[in-house]
């Protein structure tokens, strides 16, 4: 008898306490919803080098399973085959396999090899093609064949304004196979890298009217900043938010493996499951299972946790800074991922990620354009917010990885003091700051 009721103060005692907490998780968002588990239930907790090849937490092992065949299929070395004509990679291509240019999951360097060229022509704000090469120059070709034509990429330094260390940029040249050197006027060249390919089905989850929310394209509340969805026509009148890519230009990353598929290597897919042909009635070099196991792939690895955390000094203040510089109006710090029940990952549904990003084309000003709106859905100074999860992690999984599109940044500083256009309060407001805060945003933005 006495031990139950000695017990019954401490009952209450705990009750009273967990009234407490939920109380202050309530009203101090950061403790309902932790930011340092950057993916929710799928964060993967590792931040060597080898982070973003892990597949997402709380996978089942139904789905561990199907990540396991997707793995080898995104490592694998293409070659010609003799089958058919054209069968195998190439003729033309850029890389032989997924994983040159996305270096362990993580982003490309922007050096010839596993980057890859946009082109356009220079009249028509570079939302004409070049004909014969349409919108990416193929610059490798397997034996018999002639590439496009091959890169030659020189870097020059900017000197910066007030005493600021010197930005550098880079100039594509272009030249035939017979060594004739495509002329500037002739077409505008845009260098890509290939982005860090972490947490991309909880990126996809993420519902449509949630980014629209975010819009703003004619900047109705005057704060400069207006962010624009990009409606991919898909035919018979219906639209797909495009999410996917530097400037967001596809839908869905079976699409964005599909075009990587052809476009960066040369391989045909399957249009649909059972045949294993293509749209156009030919044997496809990739297998409709293969490019679904490849696309299970990338949308079943997590993001990694961050380093630190939420009630760290660091992550206060660099999370505020990054609020009060606006950064954050562009780099949406959390969604929600949805509910869909047809979600390819069951535990990707409910969860609340921090990717800080609002998955909309924002005009980056004149130091940005590239002068290539290729397929017409984006201006050429616009480019996606890019998701800032991992982006400590960046040179740690790849040592010769930049920022940016182009991987013309060689820090994340370089990569801030880039912005401009509808970034350019943002980047003043960064550059206004004190030597210590500067240095806090930065530390904070390293441990993401
Ligand atoms: C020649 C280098 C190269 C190869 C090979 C390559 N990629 Fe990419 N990948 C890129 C570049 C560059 C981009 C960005 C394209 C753009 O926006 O212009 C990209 C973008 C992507 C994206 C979108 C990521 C995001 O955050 O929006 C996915 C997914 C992707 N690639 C998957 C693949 C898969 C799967 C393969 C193999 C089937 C592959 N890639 C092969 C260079 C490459
Ligand atoms: C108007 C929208 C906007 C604002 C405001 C903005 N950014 Fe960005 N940010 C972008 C876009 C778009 C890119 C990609 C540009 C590119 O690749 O050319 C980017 C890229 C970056 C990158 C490089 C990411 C990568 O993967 O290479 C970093 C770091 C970054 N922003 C940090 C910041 C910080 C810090 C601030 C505030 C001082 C800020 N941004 C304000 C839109 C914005």
């Amino acid at each position: 008898m006495t031990g139950v009721v000695r017990r019954r103060p401490l009952l209450v005692l705990a009750c009273a306490i967990l009234a407490a907490l939920l109380v202050a998780a309530v009203q101090n968002p950061s403790l309902a919803v932790d930011s340092q588990l950057a993916a929710g239930a799928l964060t993967v907790f590792n931040r060597t080098s080898a982070a973003f090849e892990k597949p997402a937490s709380n996978l089942t092992p139904e789905e561990i399973a199907r990540h396991d065949v997707g793995d080898p299929l995104f490592e694998r070395s293409h070659i010609p085959l003799a089958t058919h004509e054209d069968a195998g990679l190439g003729p033309l291509f850029n890389a032989n396999s997924c994983v040159a240019c996305h270096v362990r999951n993580g982003r490309g360097a922007p050096v010839p090899g596993v980057s890859l060229v946009r082109v356009a022509l220079q009249e028509a704000n570079g939302t004409t093609p070049v004909p014969a090469w349409e919108w990416q120059v193929q610059d490798h070709a397997i034996f018999g064949h002639q590439p496009e034509a091959t890169m030659d990429l020189t870097w020059h330094e900017e000197p910066q304004a007030g005493g600021e260390p010197p930005l550098q940029k880079v100039q594509v040249g272009l030249i035939r196979p017979n060594g004739d050197v495509v002329a500037d006027a002739e077409m505008n060249r845009s260098l890509r890298t290939a982005p860090p390919l972490i947490g991309l089905g909880l990126l996809e989850a993420v519902p449509d009217q949630d980014i629209l929310s975010h819009a703003d394209p004619d900047d109705r509340d005057g704060d400069g900043i207006s962010g624009r969805p990009v409606l991919l026509e898909r035919g018979r009148g219906e639209q797909a938010l495009g999410r996917f890519g530097w400037k967001a230009g596809t839908a869905t990353v079976q699409e964005q493996t599909t075009e990587a598929y052809i476009n960066d290597m040369g391989l045909t897919t399957a249009a649909g499951p059972e045949t294993n042909v293509t749209a156009e009635g030919q044997p496809a070099d990739i297998t409709w299972d293969e490019l679904t196991a490849v696309t299970f792939y990338s949308q079943s690895l997590g993001a990694p946790a961050t380093s630190r955390p939420a009630k760290d000094p660091v992550v206060s203040k660099g999370s505020s800074l990054f609020g009060e510089l606006h950064c954050a109006t562009c780099h949406v710090p959390s969604h929600g991922t949805g509910t869909d029940p047809d979600a390819v990952v069951a535990a990707i549904r409910g969860q609340t990620i921090w990717p800080y990003t609002d998955l909309l084309v924002h005009d980056m000003g004149p130091g940005l354009d590239d002068g290539v709106a290729e397929h017409g859905y984006t201006r050429s100074a616009e480019w996606r917010t890019a998701p800032l999860w991992g982006l400590g992690l960046a040179q740690r999984v790849n040592g010769k990885a930049g920022y940016l599109h182009d991987g013309r940044a060689r820090t994340v500083d370089e990569a801030i003091r880039w912005h401009g256009g509808e970034a350019e309060d943002a980047k003043k407001n960064y550059l206004a700051l004190s030597t210590g805060d500067r240095q806090t945003l930065l530390d904070w933005l390293q441990g993401l």
